[in-house]
């Protein structure tokens, strides 16, 4: 029986932070961001709105999109590097924002490539019979734990949700293929290092400002260029598809020069790729899914359309999908 998504949503907090904004704050230029990275705004939570607020938002428009009602879900993975709380998991708070009765809820941290860790790991308790309808978020605010004093990294990060909603769908659409993966001897490349049980809270942690991602973003930037080319060929020779196969590649949204340099070394049509990054900066888990949603409710991606997703980020994880929609 073939798997996949049955429905979309995605939402973003309202206040724009732009390239200008950023400018006042640390010493960086609207140009430097744009071409370093092609980002020129971002979305920013406030004080009163946290990952579970969008992560519902996003929700309950994939649940709606699917045609289904809350009580039909079973499983929710809230895909997070920063959950409301450190306990419970954020998609208990989503649960019971959205009224789901009775369902297995719980949260997954695969960094930016959480979302398609997400489907994967639904994919496999649907397989095995834990479950009928997963709603699958992947959620941030990377915001919440930026360092606005580090221009290296506060320029790249916003906040957003993106969701599906996944079950069985008809013969020849689905998850055709799909690869996940981690190498941990780059664990060190992003990560945050305060707050955890390595080195809890304490003035020292908060003084050196530890609480917040640090990252090395030219090493980040050189296994990015590689491993996001190289996943999406793997998937696709999985599926037995060709490039010229693909009506949409839908690649995480770090760095606008990440994805020219991909998609030049498979030869991919730059029309045929979804960029939306220049509005919403990296998201994040949340990036692929709001790029699609937002292409889907704009026509341009459409049901029975072959995608290539694919993503990269800490851990370093990366992971690629092909999916008919
Ligand atoms: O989801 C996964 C998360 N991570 C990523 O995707 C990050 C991947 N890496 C990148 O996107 C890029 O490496 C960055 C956008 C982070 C940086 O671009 P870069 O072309 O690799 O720049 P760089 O780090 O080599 O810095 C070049 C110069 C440096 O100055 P000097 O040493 O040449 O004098 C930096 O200090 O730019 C300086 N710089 C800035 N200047 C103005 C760094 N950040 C800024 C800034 N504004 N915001």
């Amino acid at each position: 029986m073939p798997f996949g998504i049955l429905g979309m949503g995605s939402a973003c907090p309202e206040n724009v932070l732009t390239n200008q904004d950023l400018e006042k704050m640390v010493d960086t230029s609207d140009e430097w961001i744009r071409t370093r990275s092609g980002i020129a705004e971002r979305r920013i939570a406030d004080h009163n709105t946290a990952t579970s607020d969008i992560a519902s938002q996003a929700g309950r428009k994939a649940i709606e999109d699917a045609g289904l009602t809350p009580a039909d879900i079973d499983l929710i993975i809230v895909c997070t590097l920063t959950p409301d709380y450190q306990l419970p998991a954020t998609a208990c708070q989503v649960m019971e924002n959205l009224e789901i009765p009775n369902c297995m809820a719980f949260d997954l941290n695969a960094a930016c490539t959480g979302w398609l860790y997400g489907m994967i790991c639904a994919k496999g308790l649907w397989v095995t019979g834990g479950c009928r309808h997963a709603l699958v978020i992947g959620a941030d605010c990377l915001t919440k734990i930026t360092n606005f004093k580090d221009r290296a990294t506060c320029v790249l990060f916003g906040d957003g949700a993106g969701a599906a909603v996944l079950g069985e769908v008809e013969e020849g659409r689905g998850i055709l293929s799909h690869h996940v993966s981690c190498d941990g001897r780059m664990f060190r490349h992003i990560m945050v290092p305060g707050g955890g049980s390595r080195k809890p809270f304490s003035r020292e942690v908060l003084e050196a400002d530890e609480q917040f991602i640090q990252m090395d973003g030219n090493d980040v930037f050189k296994f990015a260029v590689r491993i996001m080319p190289e996943t999406l060929r793997l998937v696709l020779d999985k599926a037995g598809l060709a490039v010229s196969d693909l009506d949409w590649v839908i690649p995480h949204q770090a760095n606008l020069r990440i994805i020219e340099n991909g998609i030049k070394r498979l030869d991919i049509p730059a029309e045929r790729v979804i960029i939306n990054l220049e509005r919403f900066g990296n998201t994040s888990a949340a990036s692929v899914g709001i790029a699609l949603d937002e292409a889907y409710r704009a026509g341009r991606v459409k049901r029975g359309h072959t995608l290539g997703l694919v993503a990269f980020g800490g851990g370093l994880t990366w992971g690629g999908m092909i999916v008919r929609l």
